[in-house]
């Protein structure tokens, strides 16, 4: 694991947008191709702006395939959709092809949707074990990352999938990669900025192992690399030993 930490969110945001082009150009370069699993939520918006503009001649975007690690159980027209702030704040600056972009179908029942979902990376994947070039994360002051909530059945996935989840307080389902499928990728990066995470931040990464409680705790990357890129806010309840 490696804690990259910065004074601000704009370092925060320019040092994840150089790494994401540099996985994206190592990828491309070798395998004519990245998948990219991206993340929703508020954090991620300002990333994909920055990509979409500084980075729209540095990156090859044809051969970019993008994927969603989780998705609110809401229409892609609705607000609270993680395809929509992307389709905005991305893929449309960025003129992508929808045959690059593989939304969750949130058109059919949850339980449906995540199988569909699971067979539509299996295909992409041709059968092979599905592995990202990149899975983006954050980290909800829950320390929940994708839709991997506190005390959810997805905890105790050991295979790699696809699950649909029912958040009890919000009365909504979201679909979610589980956590043997994120630790499958090459190369995982939480996004955290924020006093607001700083707790969540300490917990995940210094406390002691408490999946149902700090569910980024079950991120482990297997072969593949995982790093932090936070700002001096959210590294804040840190010791010293983990920067
Ligand atoms: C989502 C995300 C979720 C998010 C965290 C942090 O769909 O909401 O995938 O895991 O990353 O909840 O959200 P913020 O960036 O909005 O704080």
């Amino acid at each position: 694991m490696k804690l990259n930490t910065y004074k601000t969110e704009k370092e925060v945001l320019e040092k994840l947008a150089e790494y994401f082009a540099t996985v994206a150009q190592q990828a491309i370069t070798t395998k004519g191709m990245f998948s990219v699993a991206l993340s929703g939520g508020s954090s991620p918006k300002k990333l994909y702006e920055l990509l979409a503009s500084e980075y729209a001649k540095k990156i090859d975007w044809r051969k970019v395939y993008f994927f969603f690690g989780d998705e609110r159980y809401v229409p892609h027209s609705d607000p609270n959709s993680n395809y929509l702030m992307a389709k905005t704040a991305l893929f449309d600056p960025l003129r992508i092809s929808e045959s690059q972009i593989f939304p969750v179908d949130t058109s059919v029942e949850p339980r449906v949707a995540a199988q569909k979902y699971a067979e539509t990376i299996q295909q992409f994947f041709k059968g092979e074990e599905a592995r990202f070039d990149l899975v983006l994360l954050g980290l909800g002051d829950n320390s929940h990352t994708a839709s991997l909530f506190p005390y959810t059945a997805v905890l105790n996935d050991k295979e790699p999938s696809v699950k649909e989840v029912f958040l009890e307080d919000q009365k909504m389902y979201r679909i979610t990669i589980n956590a043997p499928l994120i630790s499958n990728a090459h190369h995982i990066a939480f996004l955290v900025y924020g006093e607001g995470k700083a707790e969540a931040v300490h917990h995940v990464i210094e406390d002691k192992t408490d999946i149902n409680n700090y569910p980024a705790q079950l991120i482990k990357p297997v072969g593949g690399e995982v790093q932090w890129f936070l700002d001096n806010a959210a590294a804040s309840n840190l010791t010293q030993q983990s920067i």
